[in-house]
């Protein structure tokens, strides 16, 4: 058993106070979120790139917040001591101040520990209402993939003086509205070191250079499972698409070879209910072993 993460924890941790960077990783399922606090990983994002990476979506825009409820309670019946943060899904923050709160605490009641939503200024309302309610609430700006839309697709956000210094000051302004962290995305590594200096709460980088106080990936994009087009800010640590595929061939060549299953691997008869079937005779290889092995 780790250290349990707290929000306020969070809020505090940052790199140039002698801290190590924050390790942060997506999982939308039991087992994922087991291994990805087994290997020691802080904090847990059920994002919702679960459109994508598992439900087959084209984009972020189609999970909605049962979706990402569903998955959260999943994630946390695996009791990681890994801290838990929930995507607010696209539009379920966007409405009012009362239907924001009511779907944060849908994702903390699934068992989420905060909740993460996107955008700068404009969301500095529901923040502030999340907050009120107790809830602990990341921001994530940059590149903001709910805004694929109005953004024109996914592009490197903060590359001119004008953008970078809006962002900065979008960031100041969302931890000034109660955000513990907040995440960047996509933009040069100058822009994630200069928010990251001006912020006394941490940044979590994705593609924001090496200067965050954590960094962020997907797990199916880390480990190699999503091989589609991948942005530069990606590092694969495994292949386990490939794995994968050739494991299930050679269960596939077995079954189809008659290889699997072997006498091991099924269930036996005794000798005695052999002989009153009056049928086969037991392999010599379960001969000692009359009930057959689980
Ligand atoms: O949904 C997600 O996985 C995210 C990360 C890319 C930060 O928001």
């Amino acid at each position: 058993m780790g250290t349990k993460w707290t929000a306020p924890a969070i809020a505090s941790h940052k790199v140039r106070d002698g801290n190590q960077p924050l390790v942060m990783v997506t999982a939308y399922d039991t087992p994922t979120a087991s291994m990805v606090t087994e290997a020691g990983v802080d904090i847990i994002l059920v994002g919702d790139s679960l459109a994508m990476v598992v439900l087959g979506y084209e984009d972020t825009l189609q999970v909605t917040i049962d979706d990402m409820a569903h998955h959260t309670a999943a994630v946390a019946r695996a009791e990681p001591d890994a801290f838990i943060v929930a995507d607010l899904p696209w539009l379920s923050y966007h409405i009012s101040t009362e239907e924001t709160v009511k779907n944060a605490a849908r994702l903390i009641r699934a068992g989420a520990q905060a909740v993460k939503l996107e955008g700068g200024y404009q969301r500095i309302a529901m923040i502030e209402a999340i907050s009120k309610a107790e809830i602990p609430v990341m921001g994530h700006l940059g590149l903001t993939p709910q805004s694929v839309l109005a953004l024109g697709g996914y592009k490197v956000q903060g590359r001119t003086t004008s953008t970078a210094l809006t962002l900065s000051s979008e960031a100041k302004a969302l931890a000034h509205a109660g955000c513990f962290a907040v995440v960047l995305e996509c933009v040069p590594s100058l822009v994630g070191q200069l928010i990251t200096e001006s912020l006394n709460i941490p940044t979590i980088g994705i593609g924001a250079g090496p200067d965050c106080d954590g960094q962020v990936l997907v797990f199916h994009d880390l480990l190699g499972i999503n091989q589609d087009l991948q942005p530069k800010f990606v590092r694969t640590y495994a292949n386990l698409k490939q794995t994968t595929i050739d494991a299930l061939g050679n269960y596939a060549k077995d079954v189809r070879e008659g290889a699997f299953p072997n006498d091991e691997e099924s269930y036996q008869l005794s000798d005695e209910e052999i002989e009153t079937l009056g049928l086969y005779s037991k392999p010599d290889s379960l001969k000692d072993d009359p009930l057959g092995s689980w």
